[in-house]
């Protein structure tokens, strides 16, 4: 990429990000809170750093994340307190799962204290929520227990292949393969399964990585997820022709080991799971299963429950959305628990996202026009 066309874009003030304002009407939280497509509000994914060690051309590249980008300085970013103030609300209003991402959630001093906070919060029928990170195990060996031991669940860890050279470019800050594998070592042994293995797939990078990533997780119990690489943020010169169609993911691993399609465990749910087959053709359970996100090819906003919150307090509505709704004026300014909340509620009742199938609508000519103001995957997480 050349350097001099990258606008330094700082997506963080898009101009169409709101204040979040308490409602002249109050909406108490009742355990379900549909949007104006009728999608409840289940998952929310908190990014806890916009700091990441990792230069993956298709989410950070280097060129604009310098040496000279500005990260949030620390008083920008919502406290421990405050997220699980936040992640209460949510939870009353009907979220059961909480995904840690970053940035490098991992990065974010003593995150396992955010985590205990969050390990004691419960949904509105008394259960623990589903607790989960998103990394790219860089630190995982390092952390596994003190996070399991803080009441995390599990862990999904990002690795786009298992040849060294082929990940240490697509990492951009030559990491070796064998670190991260370490961290998944230490994730298993630390209890911190069902453990994901997440790996972007960019025709022409690290496809022919697709089939050594089956052979070596297949039986291991970690569950390997491919995903089509997205025209997410304004900074990766995303390309149609770069996007392998999971439906080739699958015929190629089918080649090799017969698969079979599994039901989908929850409504939402990102990935169609398919099981290793036995010689009778049936989900072999010894061999696992793998999974696809087809964002691109097959999009699934019409049952999409996502809601992300920024390092800095921004709810965003989409992965693909401009701008954000500020909660961090409500949360230093005083305002209650129920004005939050009836803030959280005003804004998923208003929301009409569905930035995927609207691009599958139009064609993918629609994405990523040059120059759009849009949100980078690295602020908001995965
Ligand atoms: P599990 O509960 O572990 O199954 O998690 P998940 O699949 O909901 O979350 P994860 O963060 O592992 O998602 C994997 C990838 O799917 C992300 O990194 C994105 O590439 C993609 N993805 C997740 N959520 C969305 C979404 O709402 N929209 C789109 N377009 N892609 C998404
Ligand atoms: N397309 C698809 N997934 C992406 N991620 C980041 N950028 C993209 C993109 N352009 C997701 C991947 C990765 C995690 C850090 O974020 O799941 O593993
Ligand atoms: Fe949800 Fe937006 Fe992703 Fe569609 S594109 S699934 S609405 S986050």
């Amino acid at each position: 990429m050349d350097k001099r066309v990258i606008p330094l874009l700082d997506v963080r003030q898009a101009p169409q990000a709101l204040r979040a304002r308490v409602p002249a009407h109050t909406v108490a939280p009742t355990g379900l809170l549909l949007d104006r497509l009728g999608r409840p509000l289940t998952d929310l994914r908190i990014s806890v750093t916009d700091r990441f060690n990792f230069r993956c051309s298709y989410c950070m590249p280097k060129e604009v994340f310098d040496k000279d980008y500005p990260y949030l300085p620390h008083r920008d970013l919502l406290s421990f307190e405050e997220i699980t103030r936040v992640a209460r609300l949510f939870a009353a209003h009907g979220v059961r799962k909480l995904r840690l991402t970053g940035g490098e959630p991992l990065l974010r001093k003593n995150i396992e204290n955010l985590v205990e906070q969050l390990a004691q919060l419960r949904t509105v029928d008394g259960q623990p929520l589903d607790l989960t990170l998103t990394t790219n195990g860089s630190l995982l060996a390092r952390k596994a227990q003190a996070l399991k031991a803080a009441g995390l669940q599990r862990v999904t860890v990002s690795l786009d292949g298992l040849d060294d050279a082929v990940f240490r470019r697509m990492n951009d800050v030559d990491f070796p393969v064998e670190r991260v594998l370490e961290g998944l070592a230490a994730a298993r042994e630390a209890g911190l399964g069902p453990i994901k293995v997440n790996m972007v797939v960019k025709r022409g990078t690290n496809e022919h990585e697709i089939l050594p990533m089956a052979r070596y997780f297949r039986g291991s119990g970690v569950v390997l997820r491919f995903i089509e690489y997205m025209d997410v943020g304004a900074t990766n010169g995303w390309r149609m022709d770069e996007v392998l169609p999971s439906a080739d993911v699958v015929r190629r691993i089918d080649q090799e080991f017969p698969l079979v399609p599994l039901e989908a465990t929850a409504p939402g749910e990102t990935a169609q799971r398919w099981a290793y087959a036995d010689a009778d053709g049936r989900p072999d359970p010894a061999l696992g299963e793998i999974g696809v996100i087809s964002s691109v090819t097959q999009a699934f906003c019409h049952d999409c429950s996502r809601a992300r919150l920024s390092t800095e307090g921004q709810l965003y509505l989409c992965l693909f959305a401009s701008g954000g709704h500020d909660l961090r004026p409500l949360l230093r300014e005083g305002a209650s628990d129920a004005d939050i909340a009836s803030a959280i509620g005003h804004i998923w009742q208003g929301r009409a996202d569905r930035y995927s199938e609207l691009r599958s609508e139009r064609g993918p000519d629609s994405a990523a026009a040059p120059g759009a103001r849009r949100v980078e995957m690295s602020y908001i997480g995965g």
